[in-house]
């Protein structure tokens, strides 16, 4: 019997751009493993941090990264990163982190370490036994997954996405985060050419969400 085909759903765009509510919902809906990269741009971050290992410091970055045994637990529908055996906790949300991930994330040797990590969630949600993956960041329908059978750039004005995170109770610098995430020299933040970019600005989540599933939809069904 032919294997049947695995899904994948890119969902890429800035912060609190609408990504993580949106790629929880398709997971549900669809049976689809859910995947949230910046999770792991963050669990890093914070190993980092607390090694007191700079980002201006590149050798100690590489050592580091060389050191580090990276894993994967199934929370719920969620792939989690395990470092070192451990899934970091709240900590990854914490305004430190917040202040440092990006400029981790442009480091090219920490990318190069998250490609095939992330490229192989894949084979782990085929065993698991899902229909396919979302996976949701900023670099997933460029870099990570060019071919996704979905993918989505969500977008969202400044002030808006401002207003959310301050909703949630959180501090987090989402432009200068986006500058830099947007201008860095490997896979920047940027919309995808062939990807669905949606404005989520003044749209409910609800909206954007049945526009995501009715394209999601469509794959899944039998040609
Ligand atoms: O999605 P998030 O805000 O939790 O992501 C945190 C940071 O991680 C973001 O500012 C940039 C980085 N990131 C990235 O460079 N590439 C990804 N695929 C996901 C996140």
């Amino acid at each position: 019997m032919a294997t049947p085909p695995f899904l994948i759903v890119a969902i890429d765009g800035g912060a609190a751009s609408g990504k993580s509510s949106s790629s929880r919902t398709l997971s549900e809906r669809f049976h689809l493993l859910h995947v949230d990269t910046g999770s792991f741009y963050r669990a890093i971050t914070a190993e980092m941090l607390r090694r007191g290992v700079g980002a201006g410091d590149l050798p100690a970055v590489r050592q580091t990264l060389a050191e580090l045994r990276f894993g994967t637990r199934l929370t719920g529908r969620s792939a989690e990163m395990e470092i070192d055996g451990r899934v970091a906790g709240d900590e990854i949300r914490s305004r430190e982190v917040n202040d440092h991930v990006s400029h981790y994330a442009a480091i090219p040797d920490l990318r190069a370490a998250l490609v095939s990590y992330q490229r192989g969630l894949a084979d782990f949600g085929r065993a698991h036994g899902f229909r396919g993956l979302v996976m949701e960041g900023r670099d997933i329908g460029s870099a990570i997954f060019p071919d996704a059978d979905c993918r989505f750039f969500l977008h969202a004005e400044a002030g808006e996405r401002e207003r959310r995170r301050a909703g949630q109770g959180l501090h987090d610098q989402i432009r200068e985060r986006d500058r830099i995430d947007s201008s860095r020299k490997t896979s920047p933040l940027t919309c995808p050419s062939g990807a669905v970019s949606i404005d989520t600005t003044h749209v409910s989540l609800d909206q954007v969400v049945e526009q995501m599933a009715a394209a999601v939809a469509a794959q899944l069904a039998p040609a």
